[in-house]
Formats: C-alpha cells, structure tokens, sequence
C-alpha cells in the first residue's frame, strides 16, 4: 500500500508538535525571568551612596564631581533591548545632595545622537526615577518622580512629574552628550545616613528613528515608570572631610 502524507495529515502532526512544546517554552521563559538580577538581590559594584556638596547646575564638571561615586547604568531592560549589548548608549552617573536637593550628572555614551522620534522616551535621552521617602510603595505617590531630559534638553516624564522641581543642563561631548541635574526636594528632610529611592536609565535611538535599547542601573525590567518597588536604595553620605 503506498503511504500517502496528505496535506491534511502534516498540517494535524504539526499542531500536535506545536502543542507538545508550547508549555516547554513557557517554563523556559519563567525559568529565564527567574534567574534575571531581580530587586533586592541586584548587587553593585560600588556602596551605592550620593556625597554631600552643591554643584553649580551648569553643564560644567565642577569640582564638587570629583569625590563623588560612579554608578554604571549598563543594564539591557531585557523588554526593550533590540541592539547588541556592547552597542547601547550607557551612562556613568554621579549622585550627591545638600539641604534642599538632589543632584546628578550623568555622563552618557553614545555613538549615534538622535532626536527624531515625536515620542520623547523613543529619543535619545535619560531618566532620573526618585522616591524621596524610599517607600518602594508600588504606584506612584507624591513624593516619587520620573523625570526625563533629552541629550538637547527637553524635560517630560510621567503624570507624577513636577517638572518645576527640575533644573537640567545637557551638552554634547566627544562620545555622547551629559546632563547635569537638580531636584528640589518636597518630602525628604535630608540628612546623612537617610535613604532614597533612585533609578537611573537611558533611552537609546540607535539611528533608526526609535529607541532600540534601554540601560538601567538597578532593576533589568523597563518598569519604573510604572511602580516605584523595584527602585535601588541610595545612602545620603557625610560631606567629605
Ligand atoms: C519607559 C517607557 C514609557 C515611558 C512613559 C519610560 O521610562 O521606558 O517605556 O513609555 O517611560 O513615560
Ligand atoms: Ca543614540
């Protein structure tokens, strides 16, 4: 008898295939999400603190910088990162604060400056995520921010943002573009040893007109613009003697 595979025939082996490894690739994913550098456990490489000192917020690298730590945000939000890794746009920030601010400069890289997007997290730009009391509550309250600054400038963020709060200084430099930024505090009494809620991020357009990739410093998911939990923790530290 000649064995005859219709159409038919191979088109129901085929969904019965499928069918036995959809639920492989759904655990495979779980198992993947699992293992990612969640919250609580990401570690970095230096103590996560912002120094005492009053920058002038001018797009000028004042002294006041030098003593302060260097935070990598270097990591692909895994949902958003389309480019290679070693291609994405990444930042070097530093942190510090006095008796009314927040301050940071962010010292971005990347090789390709692009606006042309008309949605401003789609262009080349930074997120500063602050939670002044470091409630982690979840959704936004009002004492928690997202402020966004584009290489040229342009200020937005989320329903929570005062953007009267902010003042950002942006520049071009060899390898990229800094801004250097302040926020005026309106819950947190600042002292040393307090602690707040912080993420930074960078949005990158690799050329093509939206953004391919997303580097974050504590949290590998693109969430913080929808709840603060995931935030990492900064320590307000002594002015340097
Ligand atoms: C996120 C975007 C989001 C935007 C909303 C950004 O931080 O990366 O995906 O659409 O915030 O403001
Ligand atoms: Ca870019």
């Amino acid at each position: 008898m000649k064995f005859q595979f219709s159409q038919q025939r191979f088109l129901r082996l085929l969904a019965i295939v499928a069918m036995g490894l959809a639920p492989a690739t759904l655990v495979q994913a779980e198992d993947e999400k699992s293992e990612g550098a969640s919250t609580a456990e990401a570690k970095h490489d230096v103590e996560p603190v912002a120094i005492y000192g009053t920058p002038k917020v001018d797009g000028e690298i004042d002294e006041a910088w030098e003593h302060a730590v260097e935070f990598d945000v270097s990591k692909p939000a895994t949902s958003e990162t389309t480019i290679a890794k070693d291609k994405m746009a990444t930042a070097k920030v530093k942190l510090m604060w006095d008796a009314e601010h927040l301050y940071a400069l962010f010292q971005v890289k990347d090789p390709k400056l692009s606006d042309s997007s008309f949605e401003d997290h789609q262009q080349d730009s930074i997120e500063f995520f602050v939670d002044e009391l470091n409630e982690k509550a979840g959704s936004y309250q009002d004492d928690d921010a997202q402020y966004r600054v584009s290489y040229k400038g342009k200020v937005s963020g989320g329903e929570s943002t005062k953007t009267e709060n902010l003042t950002a200084v942006t520049k071009t430099t060899d390898d990229g573009y800094l801004v250097e930024l302040s926020v005026k505090l309106h819950h947190l009494k600042p002292e040393a040893g307090k602690k707040v809620g912080i993420e930074l991020q960078v949005n990158d357009d690799p050329g093509t007109g939206s953004r391919g990739a997303v580097a974050k410093w504590h949290h590998d998911e693109n969430d913080s613009y929808l709840s603060t939990s995931d935030f990492g923790t900064v320590t307000l530290k002594e002015k340097a003697e």
